[in-house]
């Protein structure tokens, strides 16, 4: 049984019926031998959330599992490549992350999304969009000064300098979840968080193996 989704609103009015194919999530999922869920990987730049969510996918597709990783650095190159950094842009780049995760997980896929996402309500709002066992917010939680330490893309040196504004942690908010799904310390060995998050998907019935 799929649930249909209903969007929020539509702003161009009520003239639109939602068409319900005969295809269903529960069919896709069938084929794939696993259920579809949404792992959406929240925290600071140079956290680890590109690198943790990249060794997850390689595990599960080491498990013959479908993945697909949506990752917030490579998706401003393409479907959010006219949006910045400040709040409204960040709000509609994850709207748009959200909507495109959405339908993945209703074609039966395990999606991972790596965004900074920094803004509680909007995550609260993605929560919404998923019934209760296939979202998981995954915290993970590497303090500033150890992102800044390691500073992969020398952006923290550049806004430090003052050449970028509004970068997340220095001049613009990051919100830490209260109640993520699964909190990870950045700094734990990334073997341990890959183990921890397979069991917790075994845990939520998501994956067996
Ligand atoms: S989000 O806040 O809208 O979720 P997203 O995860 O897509 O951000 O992109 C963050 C990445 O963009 C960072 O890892 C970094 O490489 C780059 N970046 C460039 N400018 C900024 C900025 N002002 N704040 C944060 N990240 C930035």
């Amino acid at each position: 049984m799929t649930s249909i989704y209903l969007s929020p609103y539509n702003i161009y009015g009520n003239n639109l019926v939602w068409h319900q194919h005969a295809v269903t999530r529960s069919d896709r999922e069938s084929i794939n031998g696993h259920k579809g869920a949404l792992l959406w990987f929240t925290g600071l730049s140079g956290s680890g959330k590109s690198t943790v969510a990249g060794a997850l996918e390689t595990a599960l597709h080491a498990r013959r599992i479908s993945t697909y990783l949506l990752d917030g650095d490579n998706l401003r190159y393409g479907l959010s490549r006219d949006l910045g950094f400040s709040d409204d842009d960040r709000i509609e780049h994850i709207r748009r992350v959200s909507e495109v995760s959405k339908m993945m997980v209703d074609a039966g896929l395990i999606v991972l999304t790596a965004c900074i996402s920094p803004y509680r309500d909007e995550r609260q709002k993605i929560r919404k969009m998923f019934d209760f066992k296939s979202f998981i917010e995954v915290f993970i939680d590497t303090p500033l000064e150890i992102c800044e330490a390691r500073d992969p893309k020398g952006l923290y040196k550049k806004s430090r300098a003052g050449e970028i504004k509004n970068f997340t942690g220095i001049d613009a908010v990051f919100e830490k979840p209260h109640h993520p799904d699964i909190h990870l310390n950045g700094q734990e060995l990334l073997n341990n968080l890959i183990t921890k998050l397979l069991y917790a998907l075994r845990d939520k019935t998501i994956i067996e193996i």
